[in-house]
C-alpha cells in the first residue's frame, strides 16, 4: 500500500500552499485587518477564478460528481453574494479564470478539487478574522464555506481522492495540483482593483473613514 493520495498531494504542494500565506490579499485577510477596498478585490478575483474552474464541472465524471456532490462544492454564488453585500453591483462585468488545467480524467480532477477542497480548511480561519474585523456573515459566505459540513464535505471528498492511491493514474492527481496550484498563484497576483476602479469605491472608502 502506497502512502495515502492525500499525504502526496499535500507535500506536493506545501511550498506553493505556504506561498498564499504571503500573498497580500490573504494575509491581509487571515490578519482580519484588511480594508473593504482590498477585501472587495480579492473576491472579485477569486470569483473569477471559482466561475471559470465551475464552468467545467457539468462536464466532470458522473460517478465522481455524484459520490462527492460536485454541484454543492460550486463555490462562486457565495462570492457573488459577498460582492454583492459589499456594494459591486456588476458582478458579470468581472473577468473569468480560463480554466489552463488539464480536466479530464478523474484523477486529474480531484487534482483539480484538492486546491480549492484544502482551501475551505484555512477559510475557516479567515472568516473568523474577517469577522473580528468587523465583516458581517453576509459578508464572508465564501471563506465561511461549507460552515458546519465543513468536516464531512472534506472527508467525502477524500474518500474518493484516496480510491486512487494505488491507481497507476495517480500522478495524475499529483500534476493536476500543482498545475491547478501554479495557476492560481498567477491568476491570484492580478488582484488589486479587480472589483474595478469605479464600482462604488467613492461611496466606500468614505464609509471606511468615517
Ligand atoms: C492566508 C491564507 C491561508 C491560510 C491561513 C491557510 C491555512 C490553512 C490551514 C490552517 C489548513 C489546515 C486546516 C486543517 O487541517 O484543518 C489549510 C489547508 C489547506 N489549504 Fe490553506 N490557507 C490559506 C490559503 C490557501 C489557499 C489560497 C489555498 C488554495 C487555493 C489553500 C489550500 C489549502 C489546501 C489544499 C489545504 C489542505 C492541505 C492538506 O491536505 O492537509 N490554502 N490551509
Amino acid at each position: 500500500m502506497k502512502a495515502d493520495l492525500r499525504a502526496r498531494l499535500r507535500e506536493a504542494t506545501g511550498e506553493a500552499h505556504a506561498r498564499m500565506h504571503t500573498h497580500p490579499g490573504f494575509a491581509a485577510a487571515a490578519s482580519g485587518r484588511i480594508s473593504t477596498r482590498d477585501y472587495r478585490d480579492l473576491l472579485a478575483r477569486l470569483h473569477g477564478f471559482h466561475r471559470g474552474f465551475e464552468a467545467h464541472f457539468d462536464s466532470a465524471p458522473a460517478a465522481m460528481a455524484q459520490a462527492i456532490a460536485l454541484p454543492a462544492r460550486r463555490r462562486s454564488a457565495a462570492l457573488a453574494e459577498d460582492l454583492r453585500a459589499l456594494g459591486l453591483q456588476d458582478i458579470e462585468a468581472l473577468p473569468l479564470w480560463p480554466a489552463q488545467v488539464a480536466l479530464e480524467s478523474e484523477p486529474q480532477w480531484l487534482g483539480a478539487l484538492y486546491v480549492t477542497e484544502g482551501a475551505t480548511l484555512g477559510g475557516a480561519a479567515i472568516s473568523r478574522a474577517l469577522a473580528e474585523a468587523g465583516f458581517g456573515a453576509a459578508q464572508r459566505r465564501f471563506f465561511e464555506g461549507y460552515g458546519a459540513e465543513r468536516s464531512p464535505m472534506w472527508r467525502s471528498f477524500l474518500a474518493r481522492l484516496e480510491r486512487h492511491a494505488d491507481d497507476p493514474e495517480a500522478a495524475a492527481a499529483q500534476t493536476a495540483a500543482e498545475a491547478t496550484f501554479s495557476a492560481f498563484e498567477a491568476w491570484m497576483r492580478d488582484w488589486r482593483g479587480a472589483s474595478g476602479p469605479e464600482h462604488g469605491r467613492n461611496r466606500l472608502d468614505q464609509v471606511e473613514l468615517l
